[in-house]
């Protein structure tokens, strides 16, 4: 027997979740809409930006520490939200949590979670949580998913806007994607009877957004997401400075740069491309953070340096906890943390703080 080889990286991980996971569930995670051209485009830009490292900086002490929204993390990676972590592992966004919390970071649970809001905030810990909204139809269903989170210590709202209907992905439609039975959305499945399941001809997600996401959504509505709890609102899917300056003035104390890891809208920009105009238009009245093709510690630096205060990991966690459930999630979140604790040395950097936009260059 030959003992199986323990990942170095987080492609790697992608590779080996591929043999622990159904086609339908792999599918499901791995696919971007359309033609996947802002899938590929969030990576191929991370190589675009070229670093300009400092010599001779003493680096022999470094903290990758920081504090978003006032809240301390041990470091500048957040969990993205991921639907439907049960596919990957039957611990779910319960093993994430656990793995979030002891590396000290945030991880931000889905609304879609198959894990309910009060067990995985049972498992938080001294670290902070997100809870991600999205906007149902449905006002009074909305109204008690935030005020079940607020209740069990979540400590922001992270309200998605790129998703009035759901992207089209090819694979879920060829797949007629489904929830395979015993699965349930646990935060809605008591609310009332709504499921994932089987359309003709359809993504049963796609069939889901359309039937009960309020495609009607508008600036005006984030003032009613707010009056729903005391947490501070993050509006997560924000691709131009103009729309940034407006989450704010509505209220927002963070924007997430995201196109939904691709997703949404085939062909918009890939997120790191649009970090700058954000950051920008913004400046000091909200935290910025950004999402979409972060693999390597260099990407989060890139990141870091166009003047984003973090970035939110999201499938290499499903990756991990395809491989190996909790510590599967551990390991890659360790990964991450490692490579970028070498690539600030090497960039001439002892902590974040002296990261700044001349250590990176577009070409
Ligand atoms: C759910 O939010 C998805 O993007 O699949």
């Amino acid at each position: 027997m030959t003992t199986p080889v323990r990942p170095i990286n987080l492609f790697e991980y992608e590779r080996l979740a591929n043999q622990h996971l159904s086609q339908m569930a792999l599918d499901y995670y791995a696919s971007g809409a359309w033609d996947e051209i802002t899938l590929r485009d969030n990576r191929a830009a991370f190589e675009r930006y070229k670093l300009r490292p400092r010599m001779l900086v003493d680096v022999s002490q470094r903290d990758l520490s920081t504090t978003i929204l006032g809240q301390s993390l041990q470091l500048p990676i957040l969990i993205a939200p991921m639907a439907f972590q049960c596919l990957a592992h039957p611990d779910g966004e319960i093993a994430t949590a656990k793995a979030a919390a002891k590396m000290g970071t945030a991880m931000v649970l889905s609304t879609l979670a198959t894990k309910s809001i009060e067990e995985v905030a049972s498992v938080g810990n001294q670290t902070p949580q997100w809870f991600q909204l999205y906007v149902h139809r449905d006002r009074a269903l909305t109204r008690a998913l935030v005020e079940r989170a607020y209740a069990a210590g979540f400590q922001a709202l992270c309200l998605t806007v790129d998703a009035p209907l759901l992207g089209k992905r090819e694979r879920d439609t060829r797949n007629q994607f489904v929830l395979p039975s015993g699965m349930e959305l646990a935060n809605l499945a008591t609310l009332t009877d709504l499921e994932i399941s089987y359309k003709p001809g359809e993504s049963g997600l796609f069939a889901y957004f359309l039937e009960q996401l309020n495609p009607a959504l508008t600036w005006k509505d984030l003032e009613w997401v707010q009056s729903l709890s005391p947490l501070p609102l993050v509006v997560k899917g924000i691709l131009r400075g103009d729309n940034a300056l407006r989450a704010v003035e509505h209220g927002a104390k963070a924007v997430i740069v995201s196109n939904h890891g691709g997703r949404q809208l085939d062909g918009a920009i890939a997120t790191i491309d649009a970090l700058s105009e954000v950051v920008a238009a913004v400046g000091d009245t909200a935290e910025v953070l950004v999402d979409g093709g972060i693999r390597r510690g260099t990407d989060v630096l890139k990141a870091l340096a166009l003047g984003a205060k973090a970035v939110l990991l999201g499938r290499p966690v499903l990756w991990g906890l395809a491989v190996g459930g909790e510590a599967g999630v551990g390991h890659v979140l360790e990964l991450l943390r490692d490579e970028l604790d070498l690539a600030i040395a090497l960039s001439g950097c002892a902590k974040l703080q002296d990261i700044d936009s001349s250590l990176v260059l577009r070409l």
